[in-house]
């Protein structure tokens, strides 16, 4: 299995100038090539900080105190900006949740496949034609501008653009939220379809944890800025107290324990993150630093009380 994105304890802070708010905490994460790895949180536990971080595209608020990215082995974490201009495209690329919002309505289609395209000029006609027809598009496409596109062919447009230079890493950041149910399904077979046939490691971020059932090969749950689990659906049941809330194998109901207040959590206490929602608490042990263990090389969980009965 060639790995094509590393993350090691990767920390994120947002700072209003003054202050410093934790937004991703040591987050562990690996992606191979070939695998549709599937992202899932509530709003706010920092999927999209996560996304942005790997891009080094985070908003000059967000800062990356510590930790590692690495893309293809070669460490991204302070690389500056020229080379992340290169790498982006070519290692990583990225698709976003609003398509209407990312394409430039005074480009045409045309221009923004050339916008994004790396690679040598005479390559860029036959290349362009390949693509779009990969994505479901025809070729008179081009001459169009972005609101003369549906919301599915603008995404369509978008896939392509991250598809141009055949990258070994594609995000896809809720890519189907603006878009109706029809049209969800036919872009996440597109994906899958991708990831079939380039290959590349492919990073699928929704808050909607069947739609990552149904799609992914891994899942890893985020809950406030911390991956608690990592697991493989096709290989048991998870054990993290969050998921399987969220899979209704709990007792408890995901509406009870989700549509509250998130508590309070306070991170100089260093318990655990799900402490104060937790169903299978013990005080004992819970309310202790809890780091995230590796069971293996692909699958592992944020979990004092679990960590051991998982290993296999
Ligand atoms: N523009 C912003 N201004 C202030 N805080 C932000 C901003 N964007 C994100 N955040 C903070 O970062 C956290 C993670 O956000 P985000 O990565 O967008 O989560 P997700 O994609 O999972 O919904 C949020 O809880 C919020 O506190
Ligand atoms: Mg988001």
């Amino acid at each position: 299995m060639e790995q094509v994105l590393e993350i090691k304890n990767l920390c994120v802070v947002r700072t209003d100038g003054v202050k410093f708010f934790p937004v991703l905490n040591d987050i562990e994460l690996s992606i191979y090539r070939g695998e549709m790895f599937c992202l899932v949180g509530e709003s706010g536990s920092g999927k999209t900080t996560l996304a942005l971080s790997i891009m080094r595209l985070l908003p000059k608020s967000f800062r990356i105190l510590s930790g590692k990215i690495i893309l293809c082995k070669k460490e991204i974490t302070d690389t500056n900006e020229n080379i992340l201009r290169r790498l982006r495209g070519n290692l990583v690329s990225i698709i976003f949740q609003d398509p209407g919002a990312y394409l430039d309505p005074l480009f045409n289609v045309d221009k923004h496949l050339q916008e994004s395209f790396h690679g040598k000029q005479e390559e860029f006609h036959e290349l362009k034609i390949k693509t779009l027809k990969e994505v479901g598009l025809e070729p008179e496409i081009l001459s169009s501008y972005p609101h003369q596109l549906s919301g599915g062919q603008q995404q369509r447009v978008l896939i392509a653009m991250a598809l141009i230079n055949n990258p070994s890493v594609i995000i896809a950041d809720e890519p189907t939220t603006a878009l109706d149910v029809l049209t969800t399904r036919q872009i996440i077979r597109l994906l899958d379809r991708i990831r079939a046939k380039y290959n590349p490691g492919m990073l699928f971020i929704t808050h909607d944890l069947n739609l990552a059932l149904d799609t992914g090969t891994r899942i890893g749950i985020m809950y406030r800025g911390y991956m608690v689990e990592v697991f493989r659906p096709q290989e048991g049941k998870p054990l993290h107290p969050y998921t399987r809330i969220l899979m209704g194998y709990s007792d408890e109901k995901s509406s009870d324990i989700l549509s509250n207040e998130t508590p309070q959590h306070d991170r100089k206490t260093e318990k655990c993150v799900f402490f104060e929602r937790c169903p299978e608490k013990e005080e004992a042990i819970c309310a202790r630093k809890i780091g995230f263990t590796w069971r293996n090389e692909t699958t592992g969980i944020r979990c004092i009380k679990h960590e051991r009965n998982s290993q296999v």
